[in-house]
């Protein structure tokens, strides 16, 4: 167990920042959270438009299956569409988008209910039910949020699968679905090139039987593969004369599903976690309305991927619930030169950037002469998420994009946890690193295996003690997974485990470590070594692998495999790439390996179970440490 004494440096936030926050007094909003936690959430909720108003805030008889606002009716389309056209938001754009290649397009509040009622229509006369899961596979293009807004608008529950994601990692998730209708686009761009989507759902749904229908929007001009009776392009309906507007909200439970999201865990199979309607509106509109402070003239833009949670979260259902203009932008940050990202912020006048420490990182080694170009006096707020943000890349974000006026808000939180957990407000004095303190409602404790509280400065388990309306609900198809990989290990005090590590320090500021599971966040990306040791081992010449997480300076962590070849084989250069090659095409180039080691053994344990430690300290050639329990 480490300890270490953290920097003592505060950043206070201007005073222009401090003035323009909602909430002031943190210390005090927060002891009333958490006294009365049930009274503080039914207040955010009331915000919110309800066809019926709930009758239980919390309802925990059958924990740790939490409901929330039950007996309430709701949609999260009324509060992030219908409500909005009737109001002088309707004129207010919702979306900005632009292409990699420069096109643009933008929605206002009513074009995007007008796109989102069409698309649901069709989604109706194509037979999707309500409760019925519609996987999405698309590039960041408008029709993205546009076909989940259209999936929840009629009550059907989606599940994005990122577009970065390969042949295999779809079908899966299309099976485990049991998906019926599935929407792509023929292709997307990135970094000058067209990715060809369509091709991989083709792939793909040859290991799909769910499949009876197709929808595919032209994006990137690339030829594809129609099949009769199954594949129907996006413009060809949306013209049909059937096609309208007049598209009721469907009125639904609090509870029922929105989405599905899968996500890594310390299995190969990844884990489709449930999200409600009514809590997860209450929450990723909550979190995101004090955390960035949102106004009505700002432009928000948040780079992730609707395939990942913080695209679900901040990039779609929040900031369109808070009526925000949203900016988005399909392709890579550095094409056709490193000062794109720079240039959309001057260009839209964004003022409140939510991004990834790995950019930083990333665009930070092109310099700052690309930044000092533009003029990014408009940013009034930054943002990080996805992994730990160190303090050098933290500073540089703060002074040269945020021009030293702009406070970094490092929100610490998860796919199951549906929005920030761990963040600071605009008026937190910040340290550099550091995702400060709980957001309003949460108790976060870091404590031993056993559940004792480990004293300030040291490390231990991150827990949360108490629920939250933005929880994920459940696994979808394995309610016994979700109970035991969650709540299992504290089952006794009644705590959620999220899988990190962290500390507190005297001044009660969090430091999230990492992971402490089998799961590693590439490039911000979450990913399980199970999942790449199952793409290893299904090439002909491995017998065996573990794969690892090492420190990368850019990327925050990247893939180490450890490769034992089959009998009379042995490794060479070819095959290392031909490895690499082969595990980025069984699951998206995201998880391309970046080192692969060939081994005669693996160090196991004399029960079986590989010692990834004593593998991890020979990457990083340090000291393997204590082996007694080596088998061999
Ligand atoms: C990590 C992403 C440090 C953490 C929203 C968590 C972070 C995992 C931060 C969840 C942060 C997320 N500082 N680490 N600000 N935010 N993480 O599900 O390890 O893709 O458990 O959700 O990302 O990843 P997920």
């Amino acid at each position: 167990m480490s300890t270490k004494t953290e920097p003592v440096e505060l950043i206070n936030p201007s005073e222009a920042v401090t003035n323009a926050a909602v909430i002031k007094n943190y210390e005090e909003v927060y002891q009333r959270s958490i006294e009365d936690r049930e009274g503080f959430w039914a207040e955010e909720a009331k915000k919110l438009q309800w066809f019926k108003p709930w009758t239980k805030v919390l309802d925990d008889s059958k924990k740790p299956f939490y409901q929330w606002f039950t007996g309430g009716k709701f949609n999260i389309v009324s509060n992030a569409v219908d409500r909005h056209t009737k109001t002088w938001r309707r004129n207010k754009l919702a979306l900005i988008w632009e292409g990699e290649n420069g096109t643009t397009r933008t929605y206002s509040y009513h074009a995007l209910n007008r796109e989102v009622c069409k698309f649901a229509t069709i989604l109706k006369s194509m037979g999707v039910k309500k409760g019925e899961i519609v996987t999405i596979y698309m590039p960041l293009i408008p029709e993205l949020p546009i076909a989940m807004l259209a999936c929840a608008k009629i009550g059907a529950t989606h599940s994005v699968v990122f577009g970065g994601f390969s042949i295999d990692a779809l079908s899966s998730r299309v099976n485990d679905a049991a998906s019926r209708v599935v929407i792509t686009a023929d292709g997307g761009y990135r970094r000058g090139k067209v990715i060809d989507l369509k091709t991989i759902v083709n792939s793909a749904l040859q290991d799909s039987p769910t499949v009876e229908v197709c929808i595919t929007v032209k994006h990137a001009g690339n030829a594809v593969t129609m099949e009769a009776d199954r594949d129907f392009w996006f413009h060809d309906l949306m013209s049909l004369p059937i096609v309208s507007m007049n598209c009721e909200t469907e009125v639904m439970d609090a509870e029922d599903p929105l989405f599905i999201l899968y996500t890594s865990g310390t299995t190969g199979k990844p884990k489709g976690l449930v999200h409600t309607h009514a809590g997860y509106a209450v929450y990723s509109a909550t979190t995101l309305q004090y955390v960035f402070d949102l106004k009505d003239e700002d432009r928000f833009w948040c780079t992730a991927d609707p395939g990942w949670i913080t695209g679900h979260s901040y990039l779609v259902y929040g900031p369109l619930i808070c009526g925000a203009t949203v900016v988005m932008y399909e392709g890579a940050p550095n094409h056709p030169y490193p000062n794109r990202w720079w240039q959309i912020i001057e260009k839209y006048g964004v003022t409140i950037l939510y991004t990834s420490p790995t950019a930083i990182r990333a665009l930070m080694r092109y310099g700052e002469q690309w930044p000092k170009r533009h003029n990014l006096s408009d940013l009034r707020l930054l943002g990080s998420v996805g992994e730990p943000i160190n303090p050098e890349a933290w500073r540089w974000y703060h002074r040269v994009i945020g021009g030293g006026k702009c406070p970094i808000m490092d929100t610490w939180w998860q796919t199951e946890t549906g929005g920030f957990v761990i963040t600071p407000l605009p008026i937190t004095p910040l340290k550099p690193g550091s995702a400060t303190k709980p957001f309003f409602g949460h108790e976060v404790g870091i404590v031993d295996d056993q559940g004792n509280d480990i004293p300030a400065g040291a490390e231990g388990n991150l827990v949360l003690k108490a629920p939250w309306p933005g929880m994920a609900r459940t696994i979808h198809g394995d309610p016994d997974r979700y109970k035991s990989t969650y709540w299992g290990q504290y089952e006794k005090q009644g705590w959620y485990k999220a899988g990190d590590s962290a500390r507190k320090d005297s001044d009660g500021y969090y430091w999230i470590i990492g992971r402490t599971d089998d799961v590693i966040k590439v490039s911000g990306h979450r990913l399980g070594t199970a999942e790449i040791e199952s793409a290893l081992i299904t090439h002909s010449d491995v017998a065996e692998s573990a794969v690892i997480g090492v420190p990368h300076e850019v990327k925050g962590q990247a893939i180490y495999c450890f490769v034992m070849l089959k009998p009379k084989l042995t490794g060479s250069h070819e095959l290392e790439t031909a490895l690499k090659e082969h595990v980025a095409k069984q699951m998206g180039s995201l998880a391309r390996p970046e080192k692969i080691q060939f081994v005669d053994k693996l160090p196991k344990t004399r029960s079986g179970k590989i010692m990834r430690r004593v593998l991890k300290a020979q990457a990083m050639g340090q000291e393997v440490g204590d082996i007694s329990t080596l088998e061999d």
